[in-house]
């Protein structure tokens, strides 16, 4: 269903103004019942007073008809006079043709009742009120009365209504003058509530404009009270917490990968300045450019995987997946690293393949993954390499281990971080430390995962679980 238009408009106020506007409406509709309702119960309390006076009133005139002291009404006191309002008021007494037979003495009263309600007051009660001038707005009562020899009279007695509406209007005015007050008290009250409620907003919005990129320690304000206000700042300031370590997991990346470039870079500078010092055998000069051809080739390294890593970090690592059999997987990364294992006197096997065991993934990023790990056992490793797979109903799990000195305990949780190497391998390695996490980032761009542990018996043992074909 389509939203109002004043519904969307109104959403576009602001949130302070809103909740003015809301409480001065709530007020006022408040105030409008709780007005009608005790306008109308003053009213009818007042007219039933006028009612009970007029209905002793008619009785006692009915009662002196009946005794044949019609006329005796004539000498009451009291007449009808403005003001007037219980007891001892304007009465008359008609026959049912409408002839006036008696009447409260008073100068210029006028008839209650005219000849038609006279005949009808004869034979059931009336209750009217009219302007009875001059003596202004009356209610008027008549009731049927009998005489010894006069059956079919109708008694009228009258009082004046003007006291009532001189007190419904000063209700009314009272009403008209209290509203309003109530109102303007309601409206300044909604407004202090909102802005007393809305301080802290106002505060964690003024201090999250100085949250910058350099400014990211600040912390958003947050009151003590379990309010929601207060559940939203402590969620915006885990929120700068995560954005933080972000950050600064990016710069430390950032300043690593410099640092990383600037040892092959000094290392290449040297050669070449070197090289180009004084006369030099051609020799010197061929060891000089095989140097920095394999600083240069470091450097590209770097570079290819850095990039790699950016790309997954985007979720744009280019894949083509497609159905790969573990044991061929296994085989053909086996025999890529057996030249390398025979000159290190160091041998490579395969282990435990389930039969018929296939994965669905890249076969350019499976092969440089394994080929990571089989480096990583060659280096820091030592004895066997075996490579083996196990798989469940959804994934295969690609097994390297080996039989060293398995990881450094302070290194397992940060493996697979950028730069993450352990104490050894520094210096004396080639290595920057982006290997596993390049083996990570392929495993999880294939929906997959990552592991590293020690085994029991000696020796690391690193994983990666790749969706089954
Ligand atoms: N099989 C292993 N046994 C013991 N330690 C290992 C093993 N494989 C990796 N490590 C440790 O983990 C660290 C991180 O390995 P990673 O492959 O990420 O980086 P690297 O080999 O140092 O550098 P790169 O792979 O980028 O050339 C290594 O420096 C090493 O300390
Ligand atoms: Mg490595």
């Amino acid at each position: 269903m389509a939203r109002p238009r004043w519904l969307t408009r109104f959403s576009r106020v602001p949130i302070r103004a809103r909740l003015t506007i809301a409480s001065v409406a709530m007020m006022a509709t408040v105030l409008a019942i709780a007005g009608v309702f005790l306008y109308a119960q003053f009213r009818s309390t007042l007219d039933a007073q006028i009612g009970d006076a007029l209905h002793l009133q008619a009785a006692d005139v009915g009662a002196l008809v009946a005794r044949g002291h019609s006329d005796a009404i004539a000498s009451r006191g009291n007449p009808l006079t403005v003001g007037c309002r219980v007891g001892g008021c304007l009465a008359q007494v008609y026959r049912a043709d409408g002839r006036l037979l008696a009447s409260t003495a008073q100068a210029g009263a006028p008839r209650l009742l005219t000849p038609a309600q006279a005949g009808r007051a004869a034979r059931r009660t009336q209750q009217f009120e009219f302007n009875a001038a001059p003596l202004g707005a009356v209610r008027v009562l008549a009731v049927p009365a009998h005489a010894p020899h006069d059956d079919g009279l109708a008694v009228a007695v009258a009082d004046s209504v003007a006291p009532r509406d001189t007190e419904l209007a000063r209700l009314r005015t009272l009403l008209l003058i209290a509203g309003p007050v109530a109102l303007l008290l309601a409206g300044i009250g909604g407004n202090e509530l909102a802005r007393a409620a809305l301080r802290p907003v106002d505060r964690m919005r003024s201090r999250a404009e100085r949250i910058t990129e350099r400014q990211l320690a600040e912390r958003l304000p947050v009151s003590e009270a379990g309010d929601e206000i207060g559940a939203l700042g402590r969620t915006l300031n885990a929120m700068l917490d995560r954005v933080e370590a972000a950050v600064a997991h990016e710069r430390r990346v950032v300043s690593d990968a410099s640092h990383e470039l600037r040892t092959p870079l000094t290392t290449l500078r040297a050669e070449v300045d070197l090289a180009l010092l004084g006369d030099r055998q051609k020799a010197e000069l061929r060891a000089a450019l095989e140097s920095a051809s394999q600083e240069a080739k470091r450097m590209s390294r770097l570079a290819d995987d850095l990039l790699v890593l950016a790309r997954a970090d985007q979720g744009r690592l280019p894949l083509q997946p497609q159905p790969l059999a573990a044991r061929e997987l296994l085989e053909d990364a086996a025999g890529r690293a057996r030249a390398g294992m025979e000159v290190r006197g160091r041998s490579i096997t395969i282990g435990d393949v389930p039969a018929g065991c296939a994965v669905r993934a890249d076969p350019d990023r499976s092969a440089q993954a394994l080929d990571n790990l089989i480096t990583n056992a060659l280096l820091y490793g030592e004895g066997t390499i075996t490579l083996s797979a196990r798989g469940d109903r959804e994934q295969v799990e690609l097994h390297v281990t080996d039989e060293g000195h398995g990881f450094p305990d302070d290194l397992i949780p940060r493996a697979f971080e950028r730069f993450g190497r352990g104490q050894h391998a520094r210096g004396d390695q080639p290595g920057s430390g982006l290997g596993l996490a390049l083996v990570e980032a392929v495993a999880v761009a294939h929906g997959g995962h990552a592991e590293v542990r020690n085994r029991p018996d000696g020796g690391a043992d690193v994983s990666i679980a790749l969706p089954r074909a």
